[in-house]
């Protein structure tokens, strides 16, 4: 695969002329003037990084094009891959034109809409897509992902192309049993995405696989950027973030539960306690990622000597809600690596490489 450019650097004279590029940009991804990094789009195609401190007299812009033809394809068509070719799609980061998805299934809902949108969904067509892909997104079960990586016999110049990225969301298969079944130098990608994905809010983390280059990375980001936060972490951390960000949503729901059936006990409606419950934890959530305070800054805002709220903490800590939630994440953490290691041991003793998802 060939990428336009890799990146290069313009020397931008003015700040003036920084404020035209950003008024001309479709659409701003992130802008920070604390920080040093403002990322631009400009086409729909060409990711721009702009970087400055302050106000810059001399500030750098790297251009980083992907090309006019590039092309995402998906192994697997269930509700992660529709909600991630969705994402991009509603993004404008690659058209539907370009996007190809392959299942065993292609007559559900989802896959569709995104055929009528003009995505090109194949049925077993898994070495037609992989064959099309500069990004490849092997979004199956874990169990059946490496085998259905050797069925496509990836090593043959027919199917995946030397530069392709191949990125892996399947919960709980290291980095090293995905480059096993594939040419040596295959760039890949393991993320760890969660199911707030599915709604376009999602949490996801990402390891580079050895051959895979930080701009790999950054590509791959911005395309998961589509449908939530993205970050990269060192593979060893995923087992972390499995237990924070892929468990999480589950802890959230039953304190989401139990924020309603407290909204309930005190009189209110079903119907009410669910809607002001599940706000609450959004916008909470919400002022912890604007604000960028710590949220015992916020908390302590919002507990008067002698009120209600902190009535209600002393409550909770007095059965140790903290030490309880820190529990959990460590004990799913716990867990990740445990099922790691068994689908590591597994897949070294089995040549079929069944692995478990458990998450
Ligand atoms: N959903 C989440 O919130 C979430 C969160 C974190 C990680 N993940 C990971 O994301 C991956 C996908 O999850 P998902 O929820 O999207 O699963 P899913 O809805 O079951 O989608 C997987 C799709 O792959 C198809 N498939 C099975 N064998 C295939 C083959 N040989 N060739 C092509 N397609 C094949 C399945 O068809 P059949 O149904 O007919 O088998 C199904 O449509 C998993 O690895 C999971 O660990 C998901």
């Amino acid at each position: 695969m060939e990428w336009c450019t890799s990146g290069r650097s313009l020397p931008l004279p003015t700040a003036a002329r920084c404020e035209i590029l950003l008024t001309q940009a479709s659409y701003i991804h992130s802008v920070s003037n604390q920080h040093s990094l403002i990322s631009v789009q400009l086409t729909q195609l060409s990711l721009v990084h702009l970087s400055f401190h302050s106000i810059p007299s001399h500030p750098q812009f790297t251009i980083m094009s992907l090309p006019p033809d590039f092309h995402v394809s998906f192994i697997g068509g269930g509700a992660m891959a529709t909600a991630i070719a969705s994402g991009i799609g509603a993004a404008k980061l690659v058209p539907y034109s370009q996007m190809s998805i392959s299942d065993i299934r292609t007559d559900t809902p989802s896959l569709r809409q995104l055929s009528s949108k003009g995505v090109r969904v194949e049925q077993h067509g898994n070495r037609v897509v992989a064959s099309r892909a500069n990004v490849l997104i092997l979004a199956t079960k874990p169990d059946v992902l490496l085998p259905v990586l050797r069925e496509l016999d990836p090593a043959s110049s027919s199917c995946i192309k030397p530069d392709t990225i191949i990125v892996s969301i399947a919960a709980g298969l290291k980095l090293s049993q995905i480059e096993a079944v594939l040419p040596p130098r295959s760039k890949v990608i393991r993320t760890m995405p969660n199911t707030p994905m599915l709604v376009g809010c999602g949490a996801c983390a990402y390891a580079l696989g050895s051959n895979a280059t930080k701009e790999d990375g950054e590509i791959v980001q911005k395309l998961l950027e589509s449908i939530g936060l993205v970050v990269r972490v060192a593979e060893k951390d995923l087992d972390g973030v499995t237990g924070l960000s892929g468990s999480g949503p589950a802890f959230v729901f039953l304190f989401l539960e139990a924020l309603m059936d407290g909204g309930v006990r005190a009189g209110l409606s079903r119907e009410v306690a669910t809607k002001l419950a599940a706000q609450t934890v959004m916008g909470a959530a919400k002022m912890v990622l604007e604000a960028g305070k710590h949220p015992a800054q916020l908390k302590d805002q919002v507990t008067s000597p002698g009120g209600t709220t902190i009535a209600g903490v002393h409550a909770l800590e007095s059965r140790a809600f903290r030490g309880i939630v820190m529990n959990a994440v460590v004990q799913a953490a716990k867990r990740a690596k445990e099922l790691g290691q068994m689908n590591s041991n597994s897949n070294n003793n089995q040549a079929t490489g069944k692995i478990q998802s458990k998450m």
